[in-house]
Formats: structure tokens, sequence, C-alpha cells
């Protein structure tokens, strides 16, 4: 019997033939083979459409080298790419297009903006989130800066930190701006007047996305970081929603984000906590709020957008012990645990989409069997209709009309 195939559809780095991940594609193409499930990985650029072949990259992890093989497609595919402007990703959206027919672990999710729209529909999820309005111009700042003594300006498509301003309001009036540019660095602090909010706005280089407002967290630390968690949710080889892991992230000093790449630290969740919150009893208590709360995002978000196999969720806990949702990420990196030296989640983490994709695969193709049987039976029930009714008519055809 053929083995199963995943193809892990991933963009190259740059203009290279370079792969981001590919530490962790090595240790997912291990783990597939120990549960027979063959896995390969693929870009748009490798896919041969009129031939309808890939030229895949293989790993072999016994020899531990990579190679090339022309493959046909796959059975079901884990599409890795994040959202990036570039011509690799118009073809990544043309790939999705062209072949929405085969099997896809994930569909795409959609930006802050909408996700954050979707999600304030539901009561219970509404707690959670922090107040969010699409900009439009400095009015929707100003009006939220009554509200709110710090505000965040985000782009709805923006990853990594990049492009995200601070704005906090100062007792004696004036506000300070921080932030992050499109290249990721940290942009002079600034320190304007309330009536110069609009000029500075418009000074700010949007990069033409669109952007959101967002109510400021209070999130920083004695020590002037800010800091912030990372939920990892992800299916299981059941089939099921399951928490795999929360890690905190620290940002570096004077950053107003927390992101790895951006020079952030990670730690582990309870010693944050413990330095945050202190009571282990409310500790537990925010860990099981926070955890449910994931679980049930995933759940709306894969209801409403189709199909998903993981998410992380940017987590902010205030000083109540109170959790808030920054965005949501379809397509995450585990290295947060690695480095948290959470190993037991990392290992989970990489794992989890091998062992769900096997049940994915296994399940449809139960689907499928069902179906040709059910399909057979309603021949086999037809044909023996049909000869029975002619046995009837050739009989009485009077009583045969009789019976309509
Ligand atoms: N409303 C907020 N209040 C406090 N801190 C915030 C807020 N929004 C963002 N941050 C900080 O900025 C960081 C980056 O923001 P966000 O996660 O929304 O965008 P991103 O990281 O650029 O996107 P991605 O996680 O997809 O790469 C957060 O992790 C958090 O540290
Ligand atoms: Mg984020």
């Amino acid at each position: 019997m053929t083995k199963p195939v995943l193809g892990i559809l991933t963009l190259y780095l740059n203009n290279s033939k370079k792969l981001e991940e590919r530490p962790v594609y090595e240790k997912m193409i291990s783990e597939g083979r120990k549960i027979g499930l063959s896995v390969f990985v693929f870009t748009p650029q490798d896919v041969e459409d009129n031939e309808g072949k890939i030229h895949a990259l293989i790993f072999d992890p016994d020899a531990k080298k990579w190679s090339r093989r022309w493959v046909r497609f796959p059975n079901v595919i884990y599409d890795r790419c994040r959202i990036q402007r570039s011509e690799r990703f118009q073809q990544l959206l043309a790939f999705r297009k062209r072949y929405s027919h085969l099997q896809f672990l994930n569909r795409p999710l959609r930006n802050k903006w909408t996700v954050y729209r979707t999600l304030s529909k539901v009561a219970a999820f509404r707690p959670h989130l922090p107040l969010t309005r699409a900009y439009q111009s400095s009015d929707e700042v100003a009006q939220m800066l009554k509200k709110f003594p710090t505000v965040y300006l985000k782009p709805i498509n923006g990853t990594g930190g990049r492009g995200i301003l601070r704005i906090d309001r100062s007792s004696d009036g004036n506000l300070l701006l921080q932030g992050r540019n499109h290249s990721r660095s940290i942009v002079q602090p600034r320190n304007i007047s309330r009536g110069s909010l609009s000029s500075a706005l418009g000074n700010w280089d949007m990069h033409g996305d669109s952007y959101i407002v967002q109510q400021g967290l209070d999130i920083k630390l004695p020590n002037g970081r800010i800091h912030d968690y990372r939920m990892l949710v992800q299916k299981n080889g059941s089939g099921a929603w399951e928490v795999t892991g929360c890690a905190g992230r620290v940002g570096p000093l004077r950053s107003i984000t927390s992101n790895l790449h951006g020079g952030g630290v990670a730690t582990s969740m309870n010693s944050l906590l413990r330095q945050w919150i202190g009571n282990e009893a409310s500790i537990a208590s925010v860990r099981e709020t926070a955890e449910t709360f994931g679980i049930n995002v995933a759940h709306h978000l894969e209801a409403t957008y189709g199909a998903l196999c993981e998410l992380a969720l940017d987590l902010a806990i205030d000083r109540k012990g109170k959790v808030w949702l920054i965005e949501v990420n379809p397509k995450p990196s585990r290295e947060v645990f690695k480095q948290a030296g959470e190993l037991e989640v990392y290992r989970n983490a990489i794992v989890r989409p091998i062992e769900y994709a096997m049940w994915f695969y296994r399940q449809k193709k139960e689907v499928r069997n069902q179906r040709s049987e059910t399909s057979e039976n309603v021949e086999m029930l037809n044909r023996r209709q049909l000869v029975e009714l002619i046995s009837e008519y050739s009989q009485s055809s009077g009583r045969l009309y009789a019976r309509y």
C-alpha cells in the first residue's frame, strides 16, 4: 500500500532558493516517517502546472541531506506561507486559487481588522478584545486618546512588529510617539503637542497599508520593558483543538513591541506571571481562562473562515489578571518555546501538524469509502427495484399504476 503524502507549502526566502524554516521541516519529515506519512516541501515556483508535477524538496533523515525529485501532487497540503509584499506571494495566491480543490489543512485567515470584527460579534469574546477601530484619520486616534492613556496604530496586514506606532498621552497634555518603521527599526521617540497630532500622523509612513487604532494595554514590567504571551493552539492527532503551550516574551528596553525578531526574549509564562500577579491560585485561574479562550477562538475562526490546523494568539495579561487578545497569527513560528527552554512543548508544536495531517487524511479517506459504499448500495437497490418493478408491471400494469 502506498503511503499518504503531505506537502508543506512555503515560499523561498527573498530571491534565493533557500527555505526559512528548514530545521523545522527536517524534524517534521522525520516525524512523518515514524508514523508512515511521506512529507516533502515545495513552493508555488516548483509546480509544473501543465504536467501536474512538482519539483519537490525531499529530505532524507538518515543521510541528513536534501535533494530534489519530481513528484505528483500530495494528498494533503499544509500551507506555511506568511503574507508578504512580493511576486512570490502573488504566485502563492494564484496557486491556491488554481488548486483550491486540493485538500488543504488550513485556509487563509483574514487581516487584523476583519478578525477583530468577527470575534467582537461574540459576546463571550468581547471582554477580551481591546477596543479597536479602523484608522481613517487622526480623528479616531484623538477620540481613542480621550478614552485611553495609550493607543497603538498597527498595519492590518503587518507582521513582526513592523510599522507599529504607539501614542501615550502624558499628564501635561502632550503626546509621546514611539514606534518601529517598516524595516522594524526603532524610530526616535518624539514629544508633540495635541494640536500637532494630525501632521505627525500624516508624516508616519503607512507604506500604503490600511491601519487599525487599538486601545493600548498596560503591560510594562517594573523594569520598564513590555511583555506579552504567545499561545499556540493546534489540532492534535485526533482532530481536536488543544493548547500546545504558552510562553512569555519580553521586549528590549525602549521597544513598544515584544516580538523576538525585534530583539524580544522568550521566557516561561509562569515565571512572568509570578512577577506580575504573584499569587499561585490567581495564576492557575488566569492560565485556565486564557486556554479556554484560545480554544474557543480557534473553534470560532475555523467555523467562520474554513479549515485551520493551528493558530498563535498574542495575549496580554494586565495587572488584575485580565486576559486580552492582541492579535491572532495563522502561520506561527515555534521558536518562542525553544528559546524559553520549553523543549517538550517545542517538540509537540512540530509533531502535532504531522499527526493531525495523518488523522485528516484517514478521515477524508473514510468519508470517500463510505460515499462509494453508499453509491454502490444505491445502485444495487435501484437495480433490484427495477427488476421488481418490471416483473410487477408485467403481471399487472393496473396495479402498478395504482401505487402512484
Ligand atoms: N494594543 C496593544 N497594547 C499593548 N501592546 C501592544 C498592543 N498591540 C501590540 N502591542 C505590542 O506590539 C507587538 C506587536 O503587535 P501585533 O502582534 O499586533 O503585530 P505584529 O507582531 O506585527 O504581527 P505578527 O505577530 O503577526 O508578527 C505585540 O506583541 C505587543 O508586544
Ligand atoms: Mg504579533
